[in-house]
Parts: structure tokens; C-alpha cells; sequence
């Protein structure tokens, strides 16, 4: 798929507004809703991308800052960026490139991917795409267990850099939009790593604390807990043996109304912050609401829905430029507030907004 002639991914002026309504134009509505929608009322939908401009920024001044750091190293692997491609399903019902798109623009952006159990793509496949550029892999419990055990244990051995464990989705959400669309996958799409329907069944042993050790040991991987909203829960994670906790609300789509991730970082931070990393996600749309995330003490944010819309308009190069267009917007911030380097942004560079 070409990009449109009058692409709104123009560098440096990313207008992420103008993208979102690009990628509902050229996708069918069952998809379009199915990629944008959240689950029950959608009040944590509509409330994410509000929740980070609830805070402030305090710039400091005549720090003399010129040049600003954006790279970093999330669980030992060196990035570009700290704004990295939340795991998201079936990426060929965006864009033909599907996930190998996907890999391919954010490598080019110097950015960590997460590449979901619902990939179109076999994860092997893109590991294999871009083998340099770090990747994580993301974990869905399976119909089946010994299918899920088999996928932990092919992410360790394809080179994956991390397991992100999603634990936010013991049942799927209640989406009305995909209700009233009957939302089905495409006949024809990919099975990627899909040998049946996939999906947990009601037989299905639900997961617990242990199995974050369980999955690190059959992956060989550092495990990352993805849909943490509670300090006493990252705390748990912690005990557990997790790497890392990742705040988030799973953009929306699983319990609703559920408090907003730049509400619920801070308390994840004071609980786990001083043992290891912590990441959000969740209705980031500018450099500014990284900004904010990375006050609060997140290491790295991701971003799921504009990278959906860069890789739906653009491919892999639609991608790249949503990712470079956060990040300058963030070094332009970063600038502006004082602030020479994403590893060590002081909490005091936000406060509420009043
Ligand atoms: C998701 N998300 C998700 N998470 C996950 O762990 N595995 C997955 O397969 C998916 N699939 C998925 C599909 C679609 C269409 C969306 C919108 C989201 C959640 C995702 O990783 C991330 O938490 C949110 O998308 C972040 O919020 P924003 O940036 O979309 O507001």
C-alpha cells in the first residue's frame, strides 16, 4: 500500500489527529473499530491520552541544554529512543507488510518492538527481521498450555531479548464495537503463531505469581509483567522474579473504567521503582506525555494506536516516521524544559495541573 499523496506523516510535524482519521479512511470500519475501540463504556479509552495532560511541566532554565540524549538501554539492550511499539494482533489487516513492517520501522527508528502472541507473522519470522534491532516477545496464555510453554521456550531461542507476560486479559474485554460489527478475522489472514482458533478456553489453568518464574525458566528470558496497575501487585511481580513491570490499561480494552496509567505509575514507581524497570503505556501521543511518563519515573513509554495508524498509512516507513516524530518531539520538550537526557529526568519536572 502507498502512502497517500498528501501524507499527514510529515517530518518533524507530526499530526497524530490527522494520521488516526488517514488510517480509518483506507481500513474497512469492522477494522478500523476494532483496532481503535475499548472495552464496556470506553471511559479509559477517552480518559488515557487526558490523564497525562492532567500534569504540568516545570521547565528549568539557563541550564544551558543543546543537545539532548533520547538513547537508552531497557533491560541491557541499547535504543534510540524511549518510546517503543506496544505489542498489537493481526498487524496484516492494517498493512500488508504486517509485523515485518513493523520491525522494520522501528528498527530504522532505533526503537524496542513487542511483538504479540496474535501476530500475522510466525514469531521467528520477525525475530528475523531486523535480527539486530531488539525485540520482545509478548505472551498470551493458549487454548492449549503446552502450546504456550512451547512459544516461551521458541522466544528464547530465536533471539527475543525479553518475555512480556500480558496479564491483564484473564477473559477477553466486552468491546461493543466489535459486537456490533460481529468483528471476525478475515478468512484469509495469516495464522502467524496460531494453530487453532488460540485464545485461553474455560478449561484453561489461569496464571499466577509463579508462573512469572515458571516462564522465565523455560524461556531463559527476563520476564517483563505487562497490565500492572497496583504497587502491591508490582511488588508481588517483583518477589515473583520479573525483570520489569509495564503499566497499562491494555489501551482500553480490558476492565473498565480502570484508573489511567499516569495515574497509576507513580504508585508502581514508589513500590517497585528502586529494584527495576518500569515501563507505560497507554494514550501517549506526544513528546510531552513521554515526557511526563518519564518524570514519573517510567525507564521507557510504548505506544500502540499510532504506530497501528503510521504502519496502516505508511508500512514500515509510516512507522519509522511516527516513532522519529514522537522522539523530536520529545528532544524539542526536553530542550525547552532544561533537560539534557532521558535516564535522568527529575520527578519535580511535573506537577499536577491545577
Ligand atoms: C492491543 N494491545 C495488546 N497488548 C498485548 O499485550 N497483546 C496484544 O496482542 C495486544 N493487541 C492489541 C491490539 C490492538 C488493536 C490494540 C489497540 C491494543 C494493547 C497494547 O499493547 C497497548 O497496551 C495499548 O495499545 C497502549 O495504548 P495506546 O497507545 O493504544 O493508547
Amino acid at each position: 500500500m502507498a502512502p497517500p499523496e498528501h501524507s499527514s506523516i510529515v517530518p518533524g510535524q507530526l499530526d497524530l489527529a490527522a494520521l488516526e482519521e488517514q488510517a480509518r479512511g483506507l481500513l474497512p470500519p469492522p477494522v478500523a473499530d476494532y483496532y481503535a475501540g475499548g472495552a464496556e463504556g470506553e471511559t479509559t479509552l477517552a480518559e488515557a491520552p487526558a490523564s497525562w495532560r492532567s500534569w504540568r511541566l516545570r521547565p528549568r532554565v539557563l541550564r544551558g541544554v543543546s543537545a539532548v540524549r533520547l538513547g537508552t538501554s531497557l533491560l541491557g539492550s541499547e535504543v534510540r529512543t524511549p518510546i517503543g511499539v506496544a505489542p498489537w494482533a493481526y498487524q496484516a489487516m492494517a498493512h500488508p507488510e504486517g509485523e515485518r513492517g513493523s520491525a522494520r520501522g522501528a528498527a530504522a527508528a532505533g526503537a524496542l518492538m513487542t511483538v504479540s502472541t496474535s501476530a500475522t507473522t510466525p514469531l521467528a519470522e520477525v525475530a528475523a527481521t531486523e535480527p539486530a534491532a531488539p525485540k520482545w516477545f509478548q505472551l498470551y496464555r493458549q487454548h492449549s498450555p503446552a502450546h504456550t510453554d512451547d512459544l516461551a521456550r521458541r522466544a528464547g531461542q530465536t533471539g527475543y531479548r525479553a518475555l512480556v507476560l500480558t496479564v491483564d486479559l484473564p477473559v477477553f474485554g466486552r468491546r461493543l464495537r466489535d459486537a456490533i460489527h460481529a468483528f471476525a478475522l478475515p478468512a484469509d489472514l495469516p495464522p502467524g503463531n496460531r494453530p487453532d482458533a488460540g485464545g485461553p478456553g474455560e478449561d484453561t489453568p489461569m496464571w499466577t505469581f509463579d508462573d512469572i518464574g515458571r516462564f522465565g525458566a523455560l524461556s531463559g528470558l527476563p520476564v517483563v509483567v505487562k497490565g500492572v496497575l497496583r504497587g502491591d501487585d508490582a511488588t508481588h511481580c517483583v518477589r515473583a522474579g520479573a525483570a520489569a513491570v509495564w503499566v497499562s490499561t491494555h489501551g482500553g480494552r480490558q476492565a473498565d473504567p480502570v484508573v489511567a496509567g499516569a495515574h497509576a505509575l507513580p504508585e508502581v514507581v514508589a513500590a517497585v521503582g528502586d529494584e527495576v524497570e518500569v515501563y507505560v503505556d497507554g494514550g501517549i501521543r506526544s513528546g510531552s506525555d513521554a515526557l511526563t511518563a518519564l518524570a514519573l519515573g517510567a525507564t521507557a513509554v510504548f505506544v500502540g494506536r499510532p504506530a497501528i495508524w503510521g504502519l496502516a498509512c505508511g508500512g514500515a516507513d509510516g512507522v519509522t516516521r511516527v516513532l522519529d516524530g514522537l522522539g523530536a518531539q520529545l528532544a524539542h520538550t526536553m530542550t525547552l524544559c532544561g533537560l539534557p537526557d532521558v535516564r535522568s529526568v527529575p520527578r519535580d519536572t511535573v506537577t499536577p495541573a491545577r
